[in-house]
């Protein structure tokens, strides 16, 4: 994957599967996959941090889930996210959190919004950085937003939304989220680029989707928005496995002799510890 082929899926009309990840053990499942790409996401500070939004992710967090997922996914293209107002300083700032990024191994950094993104966007593609963009529910502006809700619903709030969509696609970004707006919106915005949108609570005309890993996983039973669909129960999943655990602990099930080591002046057997 590369931001060319990109938009060859979008020409050729063939879907962009995105998903989110923050760690090495999980980038090493999806490198396994034919998902085709990888953002590391600022969600990383409630998936993996337990903040209630994204405004606590900075620059060192992005960069250390980052260069992990680089390790475990070589085979993935790997969108890094900015994390909030890392971009909306001077140049110099905004441009340090770009290259701080970019030297994890990421193939492109996403940014949320568009009013006053613009030149810095096309500052950084000018750079040679691939740019996705992020409009909708920005979750990083969510005090200004009044909250996560979906965007788009007066004409003026959807004629803005097609009017920063082809802004950014003006300031070089090669692909533009699109988060949690109505569907027949979405359609109109993707119609309307020639670059491909990714939809996450948008529908099903969008170019691609993207999920956060931990959603789809199944792995947080108490947030269930209606755009989220669980491909797996893993919450339970992993609470039986560890409960399993933690029976054949006290029954002293575990470790049986194929999970122990012999005597070796009793046995010839060469034994591994891996
Ligand atoms: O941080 C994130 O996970 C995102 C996606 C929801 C698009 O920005």
């Amino acid at each position: 994957m590369n931001i060319h082929k990109f938009k060859e899926l979008k020409d050729q009309n063939k879907k962009i599967s995105m998903i989110t990840c923050y760690d090495y053990t999980f980038a090493q499942i999806i490198n396994s996959t034919d998902i085709n790409c990888i953002l590391v996401g600022d969600s990383a500070a409630m998936t993996m941090h337990g903040h209630p939004n994204t405004i606590c992710a900075d620059i060192q967090m992005m960069e250390l889930h980052t260069k992990a997922v680089v390790k475990g996914a070589p085979g993935k293209f790997i969108i890094a996210d900015l994390p909030f107002l890392s971009y909306r300083k001077d140049l110099n700032s905004n441009m340090n959190a770009v290259h701080t990024l970019m030297q994890t191994g990421a193939h492109a950094v996403k940014l949320e919004g568009a009013a006053g993104n613009i030149d810095l966007i096309r500052h950084i593609v000018e750079s040679g950085v691939p740019v996705m963009g992020h409009i909708g529910l920005t979750p990083q502006a969510v005090h200004q937003l009044g909250g996560f809700k979906v965007q788009g619903k007066t004409q003026d709030a959807q004629a803005s939304l097609k009017q920063q969509a082809k802004a950014l696609e003006q300031a070089g970004c090669f692909s533009i989220v699109l988060e949690c707006v109505p569907d027949t919106l979405a359609k109109e915005i993707t119609d309307d680029l020639s670059i491909p949108t990714i939809g996450i609570g948008a529908g099903i005309d969008t170019s691609g989707q993207v999920l956060v890993l931990q959603d789809l996983l199944g792995l947080n039973p108490n947030f269930k928005p209606k755009f989220v669909k669980q491909y797996a129960n893993g919450f339970d999943f992993v609470k039986n496995a560890i409960n399993q655990y933690h029976n054949e602990v006290t029954h002293c099930e575990f470790p049986d002799e194929n999970h122990s080591f012999s005597n070796p002046l009793e046995s010839k057997d060469k034994e591994r510890v891996i």
